[in-house]
């Protein structure tokens, strides 16, 4: 009895982890051929043999564009455990997938619940519809003009101190996420701090530890994959429990923001002639939830908010920051190209704050920005999806419960669409075609579709207002002193944080 048992169970073992997920990569094998990779491994070895080549070729990426570059394909189906992940590097299944987003919830990588599930980047259908509706005008061109002098000011203060400073990329941090926050909250967050940290150097480090920790350890990724947001209240390892406290913490401190500046919107007398023209995000969500009160409790209501501010935060940050950080290091690699670039931002940007006229005329930056989204985009990789009913894309069938990655980092290098795709070259972009075969999915650096990014015009604003500051100010220099590596974190990211080196320009000429 015991051994028929054990033989079920063993059988079924089998069947689950081994025979199930084979059969459904062999279906795509003899179906799509050559087009599609297929990698099984029990326990997920695409991760980590990629996280161990790393340690040789110094980018998490780099195998995969050499084998792709050798091979090209359409799909590369591999696993974990019982879960399929299909990544999809061709545009013409990528696209119908971009448009029928309702298909696929976007996998929690910080697992929780708590900080960013009801933001704009995992909400789905008609809630993520109203949010989009109500945050979408707090980026459209004229409330970003407005906040151009700003993002100016903070960039200026946080700049004149970089020299002192040896860790960059933070700097850069300091100076977006001030950005977002100040865009949130105005004001009232300067001087919030988190474990004596600033606000947004604690949520950021929380994020990012939330994040990693299933990197280092199987013994949490392998409960992600089977408890989901549970899993931090099963056995709970000491490093969740820490994490666990500093969430409280965050979401303490940011609760008495939003509940302070409540308190202010009602007992104001002038209400609506102040709020309604205010730029700040608060006070459009505020005002969005003073209007709904009666369907959500303020607890509720404030929970949303807070939500959505970590999302923001979140998304806006560490992505613009190290947009900035690549933009910087490919500076140091090709100084006739940062000359000629401070050039043209000495020429057009004569005052001292970069406001939108001036900004059009940055052709060669913007060309720039452009070069190093192409090679070095931190968001080279969508967010991993789970596709939650069964369906087609084109003759392609993805399960219900399939992992899909949409991977458009691999047009970016193909020779189908860029010239000598592996030459840094800004100025392919200012030519009449820099794209090849272009349908408008190749070069998707902020995603496309109705879920591509919101910020992506904020991005561009702050980049170039923060890479022109600099240019003005300092040499940029590689820090000879270290090995740049290419590595995942929540996002695609150059590390160390000192790979550069500022000058400044007057010290240099004395
Ligand atoms: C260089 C900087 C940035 C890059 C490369 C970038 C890239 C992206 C990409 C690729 C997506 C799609 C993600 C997916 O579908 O899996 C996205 C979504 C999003 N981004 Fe950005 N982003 C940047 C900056 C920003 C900024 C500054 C903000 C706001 C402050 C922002 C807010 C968002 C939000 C809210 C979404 C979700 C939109 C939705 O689902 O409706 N991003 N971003």
């Amino acid at each position: 009895m015991l051994i028929h048992l054990l033989l079920g169970t063993f059988l079924f073992f089998i069947y689950v982890f081994v025979i199930k997920p084979l059969c459904s990569m062999f279906r795509l094998k003899m179906q799509f051929g050559q087009d599609c990779k297929i990698s099984y491994h029990f326990l997920g070895g695409e991760i980590w043999k990629r996280l161990n080549d790393m340690k040789i070729t110094h980018d998490i990426f780099k195998f995969e564009k050499e084998q792709y570059k050798r091979q090209p394909y359409k799909l590369f189906v591999s696993n974990f455990l019982w879960k399929i992940r299909i990544q999809v590097t061709d545009p013409e299944y990528y696209k119908v997938m971009l448009h029928n987003h309702q298909y696929y919830e976007k996998v929690n990588v910080i697992n929780d619940n708590n900080l960013m599930k009801k933001g704009l980047i995992f909400e789905m259908n008609g809630h993520w519809k109203a949010q989009r509706t109500l945050l979408a005008e707090q980026f459209e061109f004229q409330k970003l003009k407005n906040r151009l002098p700003m993002i100016n000011q903070v960039s200026l203060e946080m700049i004149s101190d970089f020299q002192r400073q040896n860790n960059l990329l933070e700097m850069l941090e300091l100076i977006t996420g001030q950005i977002v926050i100040k865009s949130f909250f105005g004001d009232s967050a300067k001087k919030i701090t988190i474990f004596e940290k600033d606000i947004q150097v604690a949520i950021a480090e929380l994020l990012n530890d939330m994040g990693e920790i299933r990197f280092k350890s199987k013994y949490v990724y392998v409960k992600r994959l089977i408890l989901g947001t549970k899993a931090c209240n099963f056995f709970p390892t000491e490093n969740e429990k820490k994490i666990q406290q500093r969430i409280e913490l965050v979401k303490f401190e940011i609760t008495k923001l939003i509940r302070n500046r409540l308190i202010e919107i009602q007992t104001s007398t002038q209400q609506s002639s102040s709020n309604s023209k205010s730029n700040l995000f608060i006070d459009v969500l505020l005002q969005d939830y003073i209007k709904n009160q009666h369907s959500k409790s303020e607890s509720q209501g404030i929970d949303e908010i807070l939500q959505q501010f970590i999302t923001l935060l979140f998304a806006g940050t560490d992505t613009t920051a190290i947009l900035c950080y690549h933009c910087l290091y490919f500076f140091a690699q090709y100084p006739e190209a940062q000359q000629e670039i401070r050039e043209e931002v000495l020429s057009v940007c004569t005052e001292e704050y970069i406001l939108d006229d001036r900004m059009k005329q940055l052709n060669k930056l913007s060309a720039f920005i452009n070069e190093v989204l192409r090679l070095r985009n931190p968001a080279a990789k969508l967010v991993v999806r789970n596709s939650i009913q069964t369906h087609q894309v084109k003759d392609l069938k993805i399960q219900k419960n399939w992992n899909v990655i949409i991977n458009p980092l691999l047009q970016s290098v193909s020779e189908k669409h860029f010239v000598n795709p592996e030459d840094f070259d800004y100025k392919r972009w200012l030519t009449p075609e820099p794209i090849l075969n272009n349908d408008n999915f190749i070069y998707i650096p902020f995603s496309a579709g109705p879920r591509n990014c919101i910020g992506q015009h904020m991005a561009l604003m702050e980049t170039k207002i923060i890479l022109s500051q600099i240019l003005k100010q300092f040499i940029i220099q590689a820090n000879e002193h270290v090995i740049p590596k290419w590595t995942l974190r929540f996002v695609y990211q150059l590390q160390p944080s000192n790979c550069v080196r500022l000058i400044k320009i007057q010290e240099k000429n004395d």
